[in-house]
């Protein structure tokens, strides 16, 4: 085994999901600005990203959203709290929008990728899209 594929085994190992936190502590920024970056490669069917993820840096919307968590301590004393908002229902927008951007990555217009709305097989091989981090990523 190659030691990327170990130190991988290792860190997933070693990864826990945390039920206590010390309020006292934060997340540096850069460690958390590189964390942001990592939600924003989270993939999702066709690439259509259909959420948004939000940042609550408000104590006291925290503390509001504590009870619609099981009053889980998390919720208020973890460094940082993420609400993950996903849209059920695929609006024309998202499609425009990841045609669009597909358009742009490839130096196209969002006319040449007209067929791509009605033939799901070709979905697969669109370009890859990276929607810019402020367009999922907002803040509370
Ligand atoms: C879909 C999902 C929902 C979860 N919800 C909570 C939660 O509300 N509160 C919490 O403390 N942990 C939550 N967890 C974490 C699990 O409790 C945890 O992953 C599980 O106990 C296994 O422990 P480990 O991740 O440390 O190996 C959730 C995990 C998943 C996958």
């Amino acid at each position: 085994m190659s030691s990327a594929s170990s130190d991988l085994l290792h860190s997933l190992a070693w990864r826990y999901a945390t039920k206590q936190f010390d309020a006292e502590r934060k997340i540096p920024r850069e460690t958390w600005d590189v964390l942001e970056q990592a939600l924003v490669l989270a993939p999702s069917s066709y690439g259509l990203q259909p959420w948004t993820f939000l940042v609550i840096d408000d104590p006291a919307l925290r503390s509001e959203l504590r009870p619609f968590s099981w009053n889980q301590a998390q919720v208020t004393e973890a460094s940082h709290l993420v609400v993950f908002l996903a849209r059920r229902q695929i609006e024309e927008s998202d499609l425009d929008r990841l045609i669009t951007a597909t358009a742009d990555v490839r130096g196209q217009t969002p006319e040449q990728l007209a067929g791509y709305r009605s033939a799901d097989d070709k979905h697969a091989s669109l370009a890859k899209v990276r929607y810019p981090l402020a367009e999922l990523i907002q803040h509370r």
